[in-house]
């Protein structure tokens, strides 16, 4: 989604500002453009399309100054075009502003501004902020904008510059916006990735909080002008983290991170057969969990879902953020509500998290991005530690968080003092070694891949907590390989999904030996009766699953509760290698962005 980098010091910014885009590519984009401040004069470029296309500019090459602010938009108040990127101007070009969010306002605020006499001229709600900032301009750029501030509803990540003023103003309200501290100069960006080349010194703005930030100094402010003591905080992620190191894509590297990534989310958290992690409030009045998150971490959340119940005991709930904030839900005092997220950053989890705050339900964050908007707004929480996350599809986080809610529903087991099988700690310990097992059916998959890749449909089938997993399996094909997919619980595909099957349907079914194995088997026997092709993901591929199946992947057997960490592996891999072979970028599929941080 969309990104912004600022830059002031005593160095040309461009090459800062297009090395900073650069880093925020991996958020999903369409349009690109930057604006650079040089002897009280601002120059601009703007293009659609990729960065690259600003780089091929011959005019890039005059643009330099100081100070600079540039932005990568992600479509969604008009198409993607040279006039709708940013950054955008006032009537006089004497401001730029770079905005991420939504003005709900907009309209209203167009109206009375072009009562006025101000000509907009994209059909984006942000270029109302350059407007109103030249309204209220009288001399003094952090006053204005934060009059300006005062009007919107909706939200922003903001960067204001005026070509009078030797400084950017940066504004946050539900959009991420940081402050990078260098040796003479600063940087504000939306996204850590972009500051961590040239400093690991951040501040992270809080909503309604603004910047006011100068080549070696900068305040914190709220709206109303009153200074605000922001501590400086170190970013742990390195900028190797951030490279792809020899594979092909992003993707391909975090998957083949997964031994590495689950260790780092299980490291020091179990000792002497006792599972270790500070919950920050006590956790013995908890009647009820709700879990909120949003695609990828909604299915790890599905998974949560029968852990904490089978394990831990607690009836569990799980909602889709973007209903959940909406549909009035009931909430308890004694109720949790876990937000699980990737990025920490997106906006529907955000909000559901913020609506069960305001019922006073304690709140727990499964969380990757540390510093993250959600990261510091619940009460306590779980960080993955599973490293910076670059590849659009969540592969890695989606293991690692699986893997926190393994651990939370252990712990809080533990607590209640039921029995517990040490058998469970143990598989857990094996885990980054069964990972590197898994891994070993690339070279299959890709023969699979290659039959598979013109097909024009996948349905993924699974039960009990493996059926998440085909849920996860389609939404990767999808999102990647731009096939149609379905997951269903593979019982329920008698009741509808069955009329699609005949000979040109793959069907993924994930069968682990398990309670329901012969219940599964049975399924696949529908699917074959029916010309369907099988492809099984198995432990155990015995006589029954090699009657029916077109293509086993074997799989290390592992205990049930950990079994979809396991098999989310091969259905990960099997998603890259068919969009791979499609010539698909897989790490930037087509409509996407990495953190979506509108609603
Ligand atoms: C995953 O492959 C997706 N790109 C997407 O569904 C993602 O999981 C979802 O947007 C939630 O993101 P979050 O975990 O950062 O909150």
């Amino acid at each position: 989604m969309c990104g912004i980098i600022g830059y002031i010091g005593q160095k040309n910014s461009t090459p800062f500002l297009i090395e900073g885009l650069k880093k925020l590519e991996y958020r999903g984009y369409d349009s690109a453009g930057l604006c650079v401040l040089k002897n009280k004069k601002l120059y601009t470029l703007k293009k659609k399309g990729k960065i690259a296309e600003l780089e091929k500019d011959q005019r890039l090459k005059n643009i330099s100054g100081l100070i600079g602010i540039a932005h990568t938009r992600w479509a969604t108040h008009g198409e993607p075009n040279e006039r709708n990127a940013h950054p955008h101007f006032d009537c006089h070009k004497n401001i730029a502003i770079a905005h991420n969010g939504i003005i709900e306002n907009h309209t209203a605020l167009k109206k009375i501004l072009t009562k006025e006499g101000h000509r907009i001229i994209s059909q984006t709600d942000s270029e109302i902020f350059a407007h109103l900032i030249e309204k209220f301009y009288q001399g003094n750029l952090e006053k204005a904008v934060s009059q300006t501030l005062k009007l919107v509803d909706g939200s922003y990540g903001l960067v204001v510059i005026h070509q009078q003023e030797n400084k950017i103003i940066a504004a946050r309200k539900g959009s991420p916006l940081i402050i990078g501290v260098g040796q003479n100069e600063m940087l504000v960006a939306s996204d850590t990735a972009a500051l961590l080349a040239h400093t690991k010194k951040v501040i992270y703005l809080d909503d309604e909080e603004m910047a006011i930030i100068s080549k070696d100094k900068y305040s914190i402010k709220n709206l109303d002008g009153q200074r605000l003591n922001k501590q400086i905080e170190e970013i742990k992620w390195t900028v190797a983290q951030m490279e792809k190191k020899g594979f092909k894509h992003f993707m391909l590297k975090e998957i083949f991170e997964q031994p590495q990534s689950v260790t780092e989310t299980i490291r020091g958290r179990i000792k002497n057969n006792k599972i270790k992690i500070s919950i920050g409030f006590n956790l013995e009045s908890i009647e009820r969990i709700i879990i909120t998150a949003c695609g990828t971490s909604w299915h790890a959340a599905l998974i949560g879902k029968y852990l904490l119940e089978q394990l831990a005991q607690i009836p569990t709930e799980v909602d889709y953020a973007s209903e959940f904030r909406y549909r009035q839900p009931l909430i308890r005092k004694n109720n949790l509500m876990i937000a699980i997220s990737q990025s920490g950053e997106t906006a529907d989890t955000l909000a559901a998290l913020r609506e069960a705050k305001k019922n006073q339900a304690k709140t727990l964050g499964i969380i990757n991005v540390v510093g993250s908007t959600i990261s510091r707004e619940v009460d306590s929480g779980i960080y993955l530690y599973a490293g910076p996350e670059i590849g659009v599809a969540s592969t890695k986080a989606f293991t690692s968080q699986v893997s926190a809610l393994i651990l939370l529903s252990l712990y809080l087991r533990q607590k209640q003092n039921l029995p517990l099988d040490k058998k469970i700690l143990v598989d857990l310990k094996k885990i980054p070694e069964k990972i590197k097992e898994v891994l070993q059916v690339d070279r299959q998959i890709k023969k699979i891949a290659f039959a598979f890749k013109d097909a024009r449909n996948f349905l993924y089938l699974g039960r009990g907590i493996n059926f998440p997993v085909a849920l996860e399996g389609a939404l990767k094909l999808k999102e990647i390989s731009y096939i149609h997919a379905e997951g269903y619980p593979a019982a329920e595909m008698k009741h509808g999904p069955i009329a699609l099957i005949d000979s040109q349907m793959p069907v993924v079914f994930i069968a682990p030996k398990n309670a329901l194995s012969s219940k599964i088997i049975s399924n696949m026997q529908e699917v074959k009766a029916r010309a369907g092709k099988i492809i099984a993901v198995t432990d155990y591929p015995d006589k029954e699953i090699k009657k029916v199946a077109e293509y086993i992947i074997k799989v290390p057997s592992i205990n049930n509760y950990l079994s979809p960490i396991i098999n989310s592996i091969p259905l990960q891999l099997l998603a890259y290698h068919i969009a791979d072979l499609k010539n698909i970028n897989v790490d930037k599929p087509r409509n996407l962005a990495k953190s979506v941080t509108v609603e």
